[in-house]
């Protein structure tokens, strides 16, 4: 049996690309493993500080979580600021991340673009708390999207670095996982390369009918293929990466072999596509509705697993600081 971590930040509805990124990779390993999949709260006071930010935001993605089929009988669904043990894990893990390293993560490159007015020091150590998160449950394999891919090589390098300066085989050097062989990277409708959040150009589990039909019609297309199998440029090339996730391959045959003879529809094509996400989400909208308004088995969850995470990290922690050589006196 393996373990396996992975968490997704609060900061707003999930979309498609956390969906097919940690989610449902996730929900397909949550039988065969030891499972800890969590809210990243913590992470998520890096760019929205204030508590409006959060209250709502981890009561929809923890209903979210369960709408998509994350069973909390068999993974331990937990709240980040729940376990304490973490942030006392950060502290321990700082001392061996090196500033210069962190400087030149891409997330904090781009988070310093982004944000100039709250360049805060959360953001330059969110690969430290990241590694925290995944090594303070020593697992095997981290279920992430692509843009995480980043984040989890310094978790490997903090494993590692550990390691070599305890003269010890605490942790281990977990990889990214995902069922295809590929980090799946599910692009934006506006044309440009990642659905995200803050961006602007996502679709959303919690979106209608109505809603992702519109979205989806309205992404960015260009005037057509003018010569036979040329070459996509980006924007289609991003419609057809949805299409992969979404559709079946014959569907996506059917529209790549109208592509490559230039008889290509757009309309068509993302009518299709939007009908494809529907079928996906409008269940999972269903199930979203129903679970948020119950407070009371919502904190069940929250309560139970936030006692199972201790469990674990409680026992990673004490161990590490055995190592370290605190507890000697
Ligand atoms: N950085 C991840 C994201 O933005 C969220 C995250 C925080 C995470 N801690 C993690 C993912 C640990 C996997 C494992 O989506």
């Amino acid at each position: 049996m393996e373990t396996v971590v992975s968490g997704i930040r609060p900061t707003g509805n999930l979309h498609l690309g956390n969906y097919f990124g940690a989610l449902r990779n996730f929900i397909k390993m949550q039988d065969q493993n030891r499972c800890f999949f969590f809210v990243a709260d913590l992470h998520s006071l890096t760019t929205h500080p204030k508590p409006n930010d959060l209250s709502g935001n981890v009561r929809q993605i923890l209903s979210e979580y369960i709408a998509s089929g994350l069973d909390p009988e068999k993974v331990t669904l937990f709240i980040q600021s729940d376990v304490p043990e973490v942030s006392e894990m950060y502290v321990l893990l700082n001392m061996l991340a090196y500033v210069g390293e962190l400087e030149r993560t891409v997330s904090f490159k781009d988070k310093v673009r982004k944000q100039q007015n709250n360049v805060n020091a959360g953001l330059l150590t969110y690969p430290v708390l990241m590694a925290v998160d995944i090594l303070i449950h020593r697992p095997n394999k981290v279920p992430v999207g692509k843009d995480q891919e980043q984040h989890l090589e310094m978790t490997r390098i903090y494993a590692r670095r550990f390691n070599n300066l305890y003269g010890v085989k605490f942790f281990p050097e977990p990889d990214a996982y995902n069922f295809g062989d590929d980090l799946i990277k599910i692009p934006g409708l506006d044309g440009s390369g990642k659905m995200g959040k803050s961006e602007n150009n996502g679709i959303f589990l919690i979106d209608d009918e109505q809603t992702i039909t519109k979205k989806v019609m309205r992404a960015v297309t260009d005037s057509g293929p003018t010569a036979p199998n040329s070459e996509m440029p980006e924007v289609i090339r991003n419609l057809f990466a949805l299409l992969k996730a979404v559709s079946s391959p014959d569907t996506v045959q059917h529209f790549t072999d109208k592509y490559n003879s230039c008889q290509i529809r757009y309309g068509d094509l993302k009518k299709q596509l939007a009908e494809d996400i529907c079928k996906i989400t409008l269940p999972i909208r269903k199930q979203i509705i129903d679970i948020r308004e119950n407070t009371e088995y919502l904190h069940k969850i929250a309560k139970l697993g936030a006692e199972k995470a201790r469990e674990s990290a409680g026992k990673t922690l004490c161990e590490m600081k055995k190592i370290i050589g605190f507890h000697q006196f």
